[in-house]
């Protein structure tokens, strides 16, 4: 069983990686954590306390983080997520109440009471919360198991030629995050957009019958018109949920280990993770990239997964 921290911005592929992680039999969701991002950080909140309804998420805190980048100004993703944030569904009131603490605070105290080595952090939006976390409570580093992020990519980027979504939302937070010292695992655009929730794949999950099979559908109908229109994808990647499907099972991944560098301050590169692929990774590199996924394995986590949420 992993424990796992899901820091999100719900989002479409994050709610998908809210399912995954409640639904797997060897994740053990302790937190649900917010940031801005896809959308402002009280709608976002919104949505991840409305897929908690729809799934039955309950007996764990949520607790809402960062509204702004550390440095740079507010920027969301509302063209490919709609103005909620999470547009398609019609997503029922909140059945969980919000945690008081700020996400970072309650990153903190999870960690600093958990044996060390338990807790891994699954960041899939902008890295304020756990950037902040690491600078309020440096001692929080060496206790995290690993924290496995959806964000960057090596072969370019998806907001920019150079820079994916999570990582230009706040290129500095990313710095501090990579930096760290803690083992770092970059699910990046490399690999999530091969996660596509193709017509078969979607199949699959509606034939469960659920409320919530149903609810992936909605979602994915919502998506996949969005990523048509904007970024000319014939089907929507499901980036999130393979950060979630790697801590799951690490077969679904083949990873390497590599220096990453976030640019901070190229003209045409801001918020690029620069990967130094030049031969083995020197002694004492904390990072890795992951380089390849086995798309039907992926599947079949996130379909069982989604099974067995009734
Ligand atoms: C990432 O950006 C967000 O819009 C998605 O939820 C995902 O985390 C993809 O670039
Ligand atoms: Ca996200």
């Amino acid at each position: 069983m992993r424990s796992i921290i899901l820091d999100c911005d719900p989002g479409h592929d994050d709610a998908v990686a809210m399912l995954l992680a409640w639904g797997s039999p060897v994740i053990d969701l302790v937190a649900v954590t917010t940031v801005f991002g896809n959308q402002t950080l009280d709608r976002v909140t919104r949505n991840a306390l409305g897929v908690a309804a729809v799934a039955g998420i309950h007996g764990i805190p949520f607790a809402a983080g960062a509204d702004r980048p550390l440095v740079r100004e507010l920027a969301t993703a509302g063209d490919f997520h709609g103005e909620s944030g999470l547009d398609g569904p019609e997503l029922p009131a909140a059945s969980v109440a919000l945690d008081p603490r700020h996400a970072a605070q309650l990153i903190i105290d999870l960690v600093m009471a958990a044996p060390t080595g338990t807790i891994t952090l699954v960041p899939t939006a902008a890295l304020t919360n756990i950037a902040l976390a690491a600078r309020l409570e440096p001692r929080i580093v060496p206790r995290v198991r690993e924290v496995v992020l959806m964000g960057g990519g090596y072969g370019g980027g998806n907001w920019t030629a150079a820079a994916e979504f999570n990582i230009l939302a706040d290129p500095e937070a990313a710095h501090i995050v990579f930096g760290a010292g803690w083992p770092v695992t970059m699910a990046g655009l490399d690999v999530t957009h091969r996660a596509l929730a193709t017509p078969d794949v979607v199949a699959d999950i509606v034939a469960l019958g659920t409320p919530v099979a149903r609810f992936v559908d909605e979602l994915m109908g919502f998506f996949r018109e969005s990523y048509r229109s904007h970024q000319g994808f014939e089907h929507p990647p499901v980036h999130d949920a393979v950060a979630v499907a790697y801590v799951a099972d690490p077969a679904v991944l083949t990873v390497r280990r590599a220096p990453v560098s976030i640019e901070l301050t190229g003209t045409h590169t801001l918020g690029m993770t620069l990967a130094d692929l030049r031969g083995p990774a020197p002694d004492g590199t904390t990072t890795s990239i992951a380089t390849g996924i086995d798309v039907p394995r992926f599947w079949a986590l996130v379909t069982d997964a989604i099974a067995r949420i009734r």
